[in-house]
């Protein structure tokens, strides 16, 4: 039989090296808030009644953030420490047999097959626990690995209270545990809060399960990405930077032509479909979806929109909420939002603004016009500079601008009145 697990994500911090009066785990990256990449790969390792994850900080907007996810949620009240955290989750955990995996919700390029690992890893061993490590350049601001001469974790220092040879140690914790529950919830209690922060370590549990004479087994990643913790907008720009070029190799090899990608910017949840050419410096935002054998122009930005396939939009346009379907041409330089729509084959041009409008298939508005709450049938054609408020009959030619007036000789008068200087 498998051993059951349980995922616990820690997301109850407010993050206060990011210097912000949002909660940390709500910035984005690559699109999404933190703790979402992170729900989101528990979920690909255990089903959603065997993930929690502890709120605290702006509890509501993240229990909203994550709501749809079906993930059991625990408060915890007040921010004492990550092991306070989970000290907070006895009543609903504690009778959970087998293994709990503990991640963070400021680390969001884990990937699944790692915790499968870690999983798997920790099953195969007697050790208490198993604790992800890797190897940093500059370590700084990570708890620092102790090893002992067997290669065992034998504790985990904090960079607050680590001494100077400890802090030349460039091997860190991740954050990323899989525990075995009894041991866990049998020791959890011997966490003291004496430390410079007052707060109640996690990782001092290494230690404590050492004094009890069990083993805490390293599994050191060789490369470091995946773990790579956000505690700074600096930080944040950096996973961000990952995975956005994550996203754009997803998409190549699934055979969409971006050309410069590292220029290109697609969120997490915007979909491609093949043979779809993304020109350089176009962004593509939340859940846009684009169809097969597109072009999207450079400097082109979409966002929560959908396009059908071989769609053409021109350089610099603007799309926002709209839907262009089969075929059609926007811009260069259009404007859409607020639930436009191009219907197959019909074309908009430059300096073409479109509100809560439809137009018909075929039809066109190559320039300089505003379409705002309008049904515009198909095969019409929308030239510049008129205004038209009222329904127009087919087979009309609306005009709703006001006749031309010269007046004659109005330059030389006027001349004359002030001469030139
Ligand atoms: C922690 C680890 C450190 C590790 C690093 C990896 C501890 C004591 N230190 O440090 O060894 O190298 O992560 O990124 O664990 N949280 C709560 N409740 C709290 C405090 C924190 O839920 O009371 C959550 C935060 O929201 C965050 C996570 O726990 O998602 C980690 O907290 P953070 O303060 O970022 O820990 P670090 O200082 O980065
Ligand atoms: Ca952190």
């Amino acid at each position: 039989m498998q051993t059951p697990v349980t995922i616990l994500i820690l997301a109850a911090g407010l993050g206060t090296r990011m210097k912000s009066r949002r909660a940390k785990v709500l910035h984005q990256a690559g699109g999404r808030p933190l703790i979402e990449h992170v729900v989101q790969t528990a979920l690909e390792v255990a089903p959603a009644q065997d993930v929690f994850v502890v709120v605290g900080c702006q509890a509501e907007q993240v229990e909203a953030t994550i709501g749809g996810y079906g993930v059991g949620i625990i408060r915890q009240a007040e921010q004492r420490g990550t092991g306070h955290a989970v000290m907070v989750c006895r009543e609903r955990l504690a009778a959970r047999p087998g293994l709990l995996v503990v991640l963070y919700g400021d680390c969001p390029l884990l990937a699944a097959a790692t915790v499968r690992e870690l999983v798997a890893r920790q099953a195969a061993s007697t050790a208490a626990a198993t604790v992800i490590t890797t190897t940093l350049e500059d370590p700084t601001g990570y708890g620092r690995i102790l090893r002992d001469e067997a290669g065992y974790v034998c504790a985990i220092v904090e960079q607050k209270a680590a001494a100077p040879e400890e802090l030349a140690i460039h091997e860190i914790n991740s954050g990323i545990y899989c525990f075995r529950s009894e041991l866990l919830w049998a020791h959890l209690d011997e966490l003291q809060p004496d430390n410079a922060a007052r707060e109640y370590y996690l990782t001092d549990l290494v230690a404590a399960f050492r004094r009890a004479g069990h083993l805490v087994q390293p599994y050191h990643l060789s490369v470091p990405t995946e773990v790579l913790g956000v505690n700074t907008r600096v930080e944040l720009a950096q996973v961000d930077r990952l995975l956005r070029e994550r996203k754009v190799r997803e998409l190549m090899l699934a055979g969409v032509t971006i050309e410069k990608p590292e220029t290109v910017l697609v969120d997490a949840q915007a979909s491609v479909g093949t043979d779809t050419v993304i020109e350089a410096f176009a962004q593509l935002r939340g859940r846009t979806r684009v169809g097969e054998d597109c072009r999207i122009g450079t400097g082109a930005i979409l966002r929560d929109s959908q396009l059908g396939d071989g769609v053409e939009v021109g350089p610099y346009s603007v799309i926002q909420d709209s839907r262009i379907d089969r075929g059609a041409r926007v811009g260069p330089y259009a404007r859409l939002r607020l639930g436009a729509h191009v219907e197959e084959g019909a074309q908009v041009g430059n300096f073409v603004e479109m509100k809560k409008t439809r137009l018909g298939a075929g039809s066109k508005s190559l320039h300089l016009a505003y379409l705002g709450d309008a049904e515009i049938g198909a095969g019409v054609n929308v030239g510049a500079g008129s205004t038209i408020t009222d329904p127009v009959p087919p087979d009309a030619l609306a005009l709703g601008r006001a006749r031309q007036v010269n007046k004659e000789g109005w330059a030389r008068k006027r001349r004359k009145k002030a001469p030139e200087k």
